[in-house]
């Protein structure tokens, strides 16, 4: 065996696995409805796309700076204070191939060995996995979904331990949607307060949230927490632009040193295009999010409503993000004549094979007994695989 305990230690995504399945069965001419999905179905907006031209045309096709051009980080100073009321300066501010290379690189440059990183659970897929590469320990706090899935403080006081090192925060979240008020970031601040503890807050899914609901950022609830914040955002899920890979951490200038110095020995600067169309989205016109959240809202709406109309399917109307997580524990036990669900893959098996439906399992995100539907897809498509689903569940007893 050649390959690092390091890696050895790692798992491929179990989203990998149905993602195959789906994939092969695609070939062969199926029409799979893929709801499995972590990305909007939208195309990157025209201006955006015209400053990507643009540069490339002036010959801006070089290596920047490693942490990102000024004028990027500009932008993101100027939008961190406009949308957040954050006031960070461009040596606070590091630009990535994607928010999830922020999250790595935060992890890195922070994590001794056995440190304790507390995770909320359902988490985002890699958090664990990376924590694991950096030789910290997870420590998965469950969360319920009578309490929307959302840590409460209480929780979070009785998992930390002098060797908590982070609290990891996605907000809103990935798998549930879900999103921290403002009095419910504070109360976790409370808890937090007098310890020893960074938070990493994943802000990827920021811009995306429905009817009232008032996104803040936890780094703004006071100065203590910004001085232990560090920042997750980009530009890939607001912008419908997760394959231009532009990410950016903001945070305490020591950490942020800290990712400069791992990120030029590992991947250096963002590509220089993508920085450039990066500095449109953020400083350009902003009306395209709305438009795309008024869809999302409308999916959000007509999916949650067909779902939550299934015999046995329970789900929490989230605030944020673009996936709804019902539990279908309800099915658990129930088969058709030759396919017995046990758990969650079982499910997503079974919808793959029976309706056509790419989705993934609860499990995946550490929270067995619910599965992870995403509506970035077409009104139409959702329409049709509501129908499959029926179908495919009333074949189970
Ligand atoms: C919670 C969360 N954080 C980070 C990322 C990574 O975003 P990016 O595509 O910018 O790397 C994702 C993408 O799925 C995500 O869901």
């Amino acid at each position: 065996m050649h390959t690092s305990e390091r890696v050895n230690k790692i798992h491929v995504s179990p989203t990998m696995q149905v993602a195959t399945e789906a994939k092969k069965m695609k070939a062969e001419g199926i029409n799979v409805i893929d709801l499995s999905v972590g990305e909007p179905d939208f195309p990157t907006p025209h201006n955006i796309k015209e400053a990507a031209k643009k540069a490339i045309d002036e010959n801006q096709t070089r290596y920047t700076i490693n942490a990102g051009t000024i004028e990027l980080r500009k932008a993101i100073a100027q939008k961190l204070k406009r949308d957040n009321h954050l006031d960070y300066s461009l040596s606070e501010i590091i630009v990535s191939n994607g928010a999830k290379q922020c999250v790595y690189n935060s992890i890195l440059a922070t994590v001794n060995e056995s440190d304790e990183i507390i995770i909320p659970a359902p988490y985002w897929v890699s958090y664990p996995d990376m924590v694991s590469m950096a030789n910290g320990k997870s420590v998965i706090i469950e969360t319920k979904e009578a309490d929307g899935f959302k840590l409460k403080p209480e929780q979070l006081e009785s998992a930390l331990t002098p060797k908590t090192k982070i609290l990891i925060l996605c907000n809103p979240s990935n798998p549930t949607g879900s999103a921290y008020t403002k009095s419910e970031l504070e109360s976790l601040a409370e808890v937090i307060k007098n310890k020893n503890v960074l938070v990493i807050s994943d802000e990827i899914y920021e811009k995306l949230t429905y009817g009232d609901f008032k996104f803040v950022s936890f780094a703004s609830i006071s100065q203590e927490m910004k001085r232990r914040t560090i920042l997750v955002n980009g530009v890939s899920k607001t912008y419908a632009m997760t394959g231009w890979r532009i990410g950016y951490n903001a945070g305490p200038e020591d950490i942020i040193e800290a990712i400069n110095k791992i990120q030029s020995h590992s991947t250096s600067n963002a590509s220089s295009v993508s920085q450039a169309a990066a500095i449109e989205a953020l400083a350009g016109p902003q009306y395209v999010i709305g438009e795309m959240l008024e869809e999302f809202k409308l999916r959000q709406e007509y999916f949650h409503k067909e779902l939550t109309s299934i015999k046995g399917i329970s789900c929490y109307k989230p605030n944020g993000a673009f996936f709804l997580f019902p539990n279908v524990s309800h099915y658990f036990g129930k088969s058709t004549d030759v396919f017995k669900i046990a758990h969650s893959f079982d499910f997503a098996m079974h919808i793959l094979y029976e309706a056509h439906i790419a989705a993934v399992p609860g499990s995946a995100f550490g929270a067995e007994g619910y599965m992870r539907f995403s509506y970035a897809t077409s009104m139409e498509n959702l329409k049709e695989a509501i129908l499959r689903l029926k179908k495919a569940l009333s074949m189970l007893s």
